[in-house]
């Protein structure tokens, strides 16, 4: 069922390029137009913009709209998802800020995970519930498509952009930040960062069959990690800092996807 605006995009793979908090605009797109998709699951957090980045055919969605209004446990992770695919997507970049747990993650350093456990509850979190012929249990023995993550390691190594290669990604409820006691159990399960939007998002990727990688900007020490309270200072400086080098980033591994 193609929207308005997005017929005839099937033909190649186009990227979809979701936006974590501080990226809610991509300087080097060359945006061609905009569209408010609406889907089966509602509207997706903002108007999807067509453009290209480095000569590539890019999609970008700011998963917390365009003022950053919209929480994590708020996303309508169903209707952005549903959008790309709708608009041509088959390969998305997520980019989401994290607090660092593994002593690899301190702030300002990005990663590629390639792992998650799912700490949320209440959200939607599969396309598979109504309407069944049957029952459907994706495979999701390995949550990030691994081409996708090789193409980021290898393009950011090829641009000199530092990226820990794997770690484990919790996804925490939020909107507020953890306790100390929380992520010490987290860290005890494995994970190495986290953060509130990385689930369902990946899952629901996987569902619809849109492959999928996590870049993942490390904007503060987990509660606990470092002595005293998270400083919502330290994490903008970090934020805005780190958000330049995912730039680069993209820009690097976007003609090779
Ligand atoms: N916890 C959860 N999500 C986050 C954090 C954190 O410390 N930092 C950035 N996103």
């Amino acid at each position: 069922m193609p929207w308005p605006g997005c017929e005839g995009n099937d033909r190649v793979s186009i990227i979809g390029i979701i936006g974590g908090s501080g990226l809610t605009s991509l300087q080097n797109l060359h945006i061609t137009h905009r569209e408010m998709v609406h889907t089966p699951w509602g509207v997706p957090s903002a108007p999807v913009v067509f453009g290209t980045v480095a000569g590539r055919e890019v999609v970008f969605l700011p998963r917390h709209g365009n003022t950053h209004s919209i929480p994590p446990h708020k996303v309508n992770y169903c209707a952005n998802l549903w959008a790309l695919k709708e608009c041509g997507v088959r390969q998305v970049i997520a980019v989401a800020a994290v607090g660092g747990i593994h002593e690899a993650m301190e702030p300002g350093r990005l990663a590629v995970p390639d792992q998650i456990i799912d700490y949320t509850w209440g959200r939607k979190s599969t396309f598979f519930e109504e309407d069944l012929r049957q029952v459907t249990h994706i495979d999701f023995t390995e949550p990030y498509d691994d081409a996708m993550r090789e193409a980021l390691l290898s393009a950011g190594a090829e641009a000199g952009i530092d990226l820990w290669n794997g770690g484990t990604y919790g996804a925490t409820q939020g909107p507020r930040l953890e306790t100390r006691a929380e992520i010490e159990r987290l860290r005890r399960d494995g994970c190495d960062m986290v953060g509130m939007t990385g689930m369902p998002e990946a899952a629901l990727a996987r569902e619809i069959g849109l492959r999928y990688v996590t870049c993942a900007l490390s904007v503060n020490w987990a509660a606990g990690i470092a002595p005293g309270t998270i400083e919502m200072e330290e994490i903008e400086r970090h934020l805005k800092e780190g958000i330049e080098r995912v730039k680069l980033l993209l820009e690097a591994v976007l003609p090779v996807l």
